[in-house]
């Protein structure tokens, strides 16, 4: 429903802008059946948008607002200035003209409000209409000699020809990025809390924030070379991949919980930067991965050494957080699994990680690994297995686990309190996400689908995908498990509570045409950032308002989900990095600003980011001396 109501309203707010061209034209010339029209579907357009924002009320006024406000009523004032002032026998006149600037006023100004281009663009985009509006009007009214009537309809023409050029090219030009930007500088949100502003000298150096030192913890050393390969998926297809030392997904790195991780990164791609970033890992700021925040992107044949404590038992992944949208899609990521520090070694236990992954673009192979179709798996009954869920991709993919009771342990990285046991579950991973699952082996298959992929487990090995069994019910983490203690929750004291209104819009991003989820209206590097002081305590809500799911990332912290849509969670704890959020979804989140730096909060679908979602949260007086931007040799998104 919600999204049935806004692409429509969507839709009329595409049609609204050339019909309001159009009555513009007919405003200049002499009335017509054509200005008629035009006007009545303003009129009817502003009807249906108020209707609209009446429909959305229900998803709360965050949704409905700016229409009910702003949008019917211009609308509605520009299409009724039109019919007083143009009645379809009445003679062309100034009122004509005004009218016509009018509409163009009104509908530039929504198209302000809806956050289309720049104000200054749009700002001289409404004089220029009006300018041209009014010398039209003053075009000497001698009497006309034959013929005259098609050189003033070519005028006519020409002027609406320009105009509409004009503007998209100012549209396109604004939207442009700079050439470089650094996150120590540009607006800030201060969330209602002290003015906390930006340091651009002295303070503290994001370089400098690289935790304690590792102290008598043991030691693990890894080495990723990034490198180019060619990978083979099951189906025999070749892919031109990126990969960490030859193989895609990338090595799964395996620690105990308390151990120093060290991870030289060595590149060897032709040609391009990388990084890594660990997901889901709450690492010191200067290790966290992202080019042009942290850390300048590696160059072909340089190195770095990144180095942080495994401090929490449970599943994360790595990526390459450099042009991420591509570098990702394209193999640089893997697995890093942090095993509990004192579990006993269960030998026989089953332990496996399974990455979805997309190949090529996002409607390329889907795999599990390198497999896009049904894999097996041999397992004797009575062994326990834990499955560690992770969706690389973007889009949310829908996992399922039949043929035994299992229990949900942990969601991106932290424990499930109490998890019950299901018959058989439906998980929707988010991008970026992960879920652990466990299950004891029974002596009959157990089958795992990934929506496409899948894998069998059965005592033999020999077993494949039967028919598909009743659909599971699907998992609701603000319900599963059962509540105790946490740190704050819904009651607390915030030092800090910020809103981020998701937007969806057509336009321009960096000079190319695109579909933007704005952030507050705005795209990076505008998106003002998120200023707290160490130690606050913040809430964020996440309101969707577009058509599509956004999986929120926030690095370097957990976010404890305290609503959807309203209603407080009940189950577990439910902590995340990584939260999906549903077209017309309202979150509540909030988690403690604990660990200093210039952080990354972005969309993990990576084209999304790459479109502009993406904005920061920045502690007082961290700076970072690295630059992004098309003149620099760092592109995080
Ligand atoms: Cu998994 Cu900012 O990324
Ligand atoms: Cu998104």
């Amino acid at each position: 429903m919600f999204l049935w109501v806004h692409y429509a309203d969507m839709v009329i707010a595409l049609v609204q802008l050339p019909v309001a061209v159009v009555a513009w034209w007919a405003a200049t010339g002499r009335p017509s059946r054509t200005s008629a029209v035009a006007f009545a579907m303003l009129l009817g357009a502003a009807v249906l948008r108020l209707a609209a924002g009446l429909v959305l009320l229900r998803w709360g006024w965050e949704f409905a607002g700016l229409r009910l406000v702003w949008v019917a009523p211009a609308l509605l004032a520009a299409a009724t200035a039109h019919l007083v002032w143009l009645r379809p026998t009445g003679r062309p006149g100034r009122a004509g003209a005004v009218a016509g600037a009018a509409g163009i006023v009104s509908v530039a100004a929504m198209a302000q409000l809806a956050g289309v281009g720049a104000a200054a663009v749009t700002g001289v985009a409404i004089v220029a209409a009006s300018a041209m509006t009014y010398a039209y009007r003053r075009l000497p009214r001698r009497p006309v000699p034959a013929g005259a009537g098609r050189w003033r309809a070519a005028v006519r023409a020409a002027v609406g020809v320009v105009a509409v050029t004009a503007a998209t090219l100012g549209l396109s030009m604004a939207s442009a990025l700079p050439a470089r930007s650094s996150m120590s500088g540009g607006a800030m949100d201060d969330g209602g809390g002290a003015v906390a502003g930006h340091q651009h000298s002295g303070g503290i150096s994001v370089t400098e924030l690289t935790g304690a030192d590792g102290g008598d913890a043991a030691v693990r050393r890894f080495t990723l070379t990034a490198q180019a390969a060619t990978v083979r998926l099951d189906s025999g297809a070749q892919v031109a991949a990126w990969t960490f030392n030859g193989v895609a997904p990338g090595p799964q790195l395996v620690v105990r919980q308390g151990d120093l991780v060290e991870v030289t990164l060595v590149n060897r791609l032709p040609g391009v930067g990388v990084t890594v970033h660990w997901h889901g890992v709450d690492v010191p700021n200067a290790m966290d991965g992202v080019a042009g925040v942290t850390q300048d992107a590696v160059a072909p044949g340089a190195t770095f050494v990144y180095r942080f404590r495994a401090s929490r038992a449970s599943t994360y992944w790595y990526h390459s957080h450099e042009m991420a949208s591509v570098q990702v899609r394209r193999g640089l990521f893997g697995a890093l699994v942090v095993l509990p520090r004192d579990a006993p070694a269960q030998q026989d236990a089953v332990d496996e990680t399974v990455l979805r992954h997309t190949w090529g673009d996002e409607d390329g192979v889907a795999t599990l690994g390198l497999a896009a179709g049904a894999q097996r798996r041999s397992v004797p009954a009575g062994r326990p297995v834990r499955l560690r869920l992770v969706n690389s991709d973007g889009k949310p993919a829908t996992f399922t686990v039949t043929g035994a009771p299992v229990r949900v342990v942990a969601i991106d990285g932290t424990d499930v309190h109490e998890p019950g046991v299901l018959p058989g579950v439906r998980i929707l991973v988010g991008g970026g996400a992960r879920y652990d699952v466990e299950f004891t082996m029974p002596d009959a298959p157990v089958t795992l689908r990934a929506d496409g992929p899948g894998i069998v487990y059965s005592p033999r090995g020999d077993a494949g995908p039967g028919r598909a069994a009743a659909e599971p019910a699907l998992l609701d983490p603000a319900r599963y498990g059962t509540p105790t203690a946490t740190p704050f929750a819904a009651g607390s004291h915030f030092d800090r509570r910020f809103v981020l209104r998701i937007d969806e819009r057509i336009g321009f991003y960096d000079g190319r045409p695109a579909v933007r989820y704005t952030l507050n209206d705005a795209s990076f590097p505008d998106v003002p950032m998120l200023m707290v002081t160490d130690g606050d305590l913040v809430e964020v809500a996440y309101v969707n308002r577009s058509g599509q799911h956004h999986p929120m990332h926030l690095h370097g912290h957990h976010m404890l989900v305290l609503s959807r849509d309203g209603r407080a969670t009940t189950g577990s704890p439910w902590w995340v990095d990584t939260l999906d959020i549903a077209p017309g979804e309202t979150f509540r989140v909030a988690f403690r600003a604990d660990n200093p730096g210039l952080w990354m909060d972005h969309c993990h679908d990576l084209e999304h980011a790459a479109n502009g979602m993406i904005l920061h949260l920045g502690y007082t007086g961290v700076t970072s001396p690295f630059l992004t931007g098309p003149g620099t040799a760092n592109h995080p998104e």
